[in-house]
C-alpha cells in the first residue's frame, strides 16, 4: 500500500522500507503518512461492515503490501462494554469500557504486532526484538511465534508481572533480564537493533506498530454505531496507544467519515508521570523521571518515548492529562471488576481511576458518552490481587465449618 515515513519534528520524508526508528536529520520519531485523496478513493467504510470486527476489518488503512502475508492470531474485535454500574457509581449516563484485555494474548499490543510482525516477515527480518514492561514482549513472542521467527525481549529484572513473563518464555522468546528499568532496556535494545541490521525492533518507535493500534478507535467509532465519542480515556506509558488512538480518529476525519474528533484523557501513574507534569506546566518538553515507580508495572516508565506524540494528541484534542495514586489505581481495578465482570491489570485500572478523579473534578460531565480504554487482561498479575486484596478463608471441609465461616448459623 502506498505510504511513506515521515518525521513529526521537521518533516523529513523516507521510503516505506526504511527500517530507521528516528529521524536521521532531527533524531525525532517517524509516522505513517498517506495521500488521503488516494485513500479515500480505495477506501469503501460500507464495506468494513461486511467484514468481521477485527483489525482487518480496516485492511485499506494499513500499510501492508497486496499480497503480503498477514500475521495474525485474532486480534482485535474486543467488546465494547457499556458499563451502567460503574456509570451509575460515578454518577455517569453513558460510559463505555474498550476492553482490550480481550486480545489473543491479553493485551491491546496484538493491534500493533500483528502488523508489525507481518512487516518484518515483508522486509525479509529473521530476528524480532523489543523492550517491554511485559505486555509488548507477550504479544511480540506470540506473534512471532506463529511467524516463524526468532524472537528476543529485554526486560527490567523482577519488575514484570509473572503472568506476561510466562507468556514470552512459553512462546520461546529469548529472554534477557537487565539490571535497570524499562527506560534502560529500551535504549538498550535501541542502540542493539541501530548496530545490528538483522534485528527488527517492534517497540512503538516503530511507526507500523502504531499503525496497527489505531484500529482502536476505528472500532469503537464502528461500535458506536459509528459516532465519535465526546471523550476517550487511555493509561499512558510510553505512550505509544494514545498517539496511535488519536491517529484513528484523525485518518477517519481526514477521510471525510467523522465531523468532528473526540477529546483525549491520559493517565499516568503518579510515580511516573512526566508527561502529566510537562501538560500542567503547559511546556512543551519532558523532564524524563529517573527512578519511577508503581504498583502498575506496565506504565511505570519515566522517559516515554512517544511523548511529544501524546502531548500533540492531548493538546489537539482539547484534551489533558491526569496522574492517579496506586491507591486510586487499585480502588478502581476492583470496582470495575466487581461492578462489572471486567478483570483487569493494574495499569489498565488507571483509566478507570482518572475518570473517576476526573468526574469528581467536575471536568467530566454526566452526560458526555465516555469510552475508558482498559489495555490488559486481570490474569496478567495474579500477584497484585493476591497480594493486595480480600485474602480466602481457610476452613474445614463440614458443613458446620461452612456454615460459621459464611455467618448462616445465626
Ligand atoms: N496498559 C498496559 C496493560 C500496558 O502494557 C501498557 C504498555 C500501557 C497501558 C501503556 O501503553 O506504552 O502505549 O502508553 N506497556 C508496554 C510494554 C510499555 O512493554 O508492554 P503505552
Amino acid at each position: 500500500m502506498d505510504h511513506h515515513l515521515e518525521c513529526i519534528g521537521c518533516r523529513a520524508r523516507y521510503p516505506s522500507i526504511e527500517t530507521a526508528y528516528a529521524c536521521k536529520s532531527c533524531g525525532d520519531l517517524l509516522e505513517v503518512s498517506y495521500d488521503y485523496d488516494d485513500l479515500r478513493e480505495s477506501v469503501n467504510a460500507s464495506l468494513w461492515k461486511s467484514r468481521p470486527l477485527s483489525v482487518w476489518r480496516y485492511e485499506e488503512l494499513l500499510p501492508l503490501d497486496k499480497g503480503s502475508v498477514k500475521v495474525s492470531l485474532g486480534e482485535g474485535g474486543t467488546t465494547l462494554h457499556r458499563a451502567a454500574r460503574v456509570g451509575k457509581l460515578l454518577g455517569l449516563n453513558d460510559l463505555y469500557v474498550k476492553n482490550e484485555g480481550e486480545n489473543p494474548t491479553g493485551s491491546f499490543k496484538d493491534r500493533g504486532m500483528t502488523l508489525g510482525v507481518s512487516k518484518a516477515v515483508e522486509i525479509g527480518a529473521k530476528k524480532v526484538a523489543c523492550a517491554s514492561t511485559g505486555n509488548t514482549s507477550a504479544s511480540l513472542a506470540a506473534y512471532a511465534a506463529k511467524a516463524g521467527l526468532e524472537s528476543i525481549v529485554v526486560i527490567p529484572h523482577g519488575k514484570i508481572a509473572l503472568g506476561k513473563l510466562a507468556q514470552a518464555i512459553a512462546h520461546g522468546a529469548r529472554v534477557l533480564q537487565i539490571e535497570g528499568n524499562f527506560d534502560d532496556a529500551l535504549k538498550a535494545v535501541l542502540r542493539l537493533a541501530q548496530s545490528n541490521t538483522s534485528l527488527y525492533l517492534l517497540n512503538s518507535v516503530n511507526p507500523y506498530r502504531i499503525e496497527g493500534q489505531k484500529t482502536l478507535a476505528y472500532e469503537i467509532w464502528d461500535q458506536l454505531e459509528r459516532k465519535v465519542p465526546d471523550t476517550v480515556i487511555v493509561p499512558v506509558g510510553n505512550a505509544g496507544n494514545i498517539s496511535a488512538i488519536w491517529k484513528g480518529f484523525q485518518d477517519l476525519s481526514q477521510l471525510g467519515l467523522i465531523s468532528h474528533l473526540p477529546r483525549m484523557i491520559g493517565v499516568q501513574a503518579q510515580g511516573a508521570s512526566p508527561i502529566t507534569e510537562a501538560f500542567r506546566r503547559g511546556q512543551c518538553r519532558i523532564r524524563p523521571v529517573q527512578n519511577p515507580e508503581t504498583i502498575a508495572t506496565a506504565i511505570r516508565i519515566g522517559s516515554p518515548a512517544s511523548w511529544k506524540k501524546a502531548l500533540r494528541a492531548v493538546k489537539g484534542s482539547g484534551g489533558l492529562m491526569e496522574t492517579v495514586t496506586d491507591e486510586e489505581i487499585l480502588d478502581a481495578q476492583k470496582f470495575l471488576a466487581r461492578l462489572e465482570g471486567i478483570f483487569v491489570e493494574p495499569a489498565s485500572g488507571s483509566s478507570i481511576a482518572g475518570l473517576k478523579k476526573l468526574v469528581e473534578a467536575g471536568a467530566i460531565g454526566k452526560d458526555e458518552n465516555v469510552v475508558c480504554v482498559t489495555t490488559g487482561h486481570g490474569l496478567k498479575d495474579p500477584e497484585i490481587v493476591q497480594r493486595m486484596f480480600e485474602k480466602p478463608i481457610t476452613v474445614k471441609a463440614d458443613q458446620r465449618s461452612l456454615e460459621i465461616a459464611l455467618g448462616l448459623n445465626r
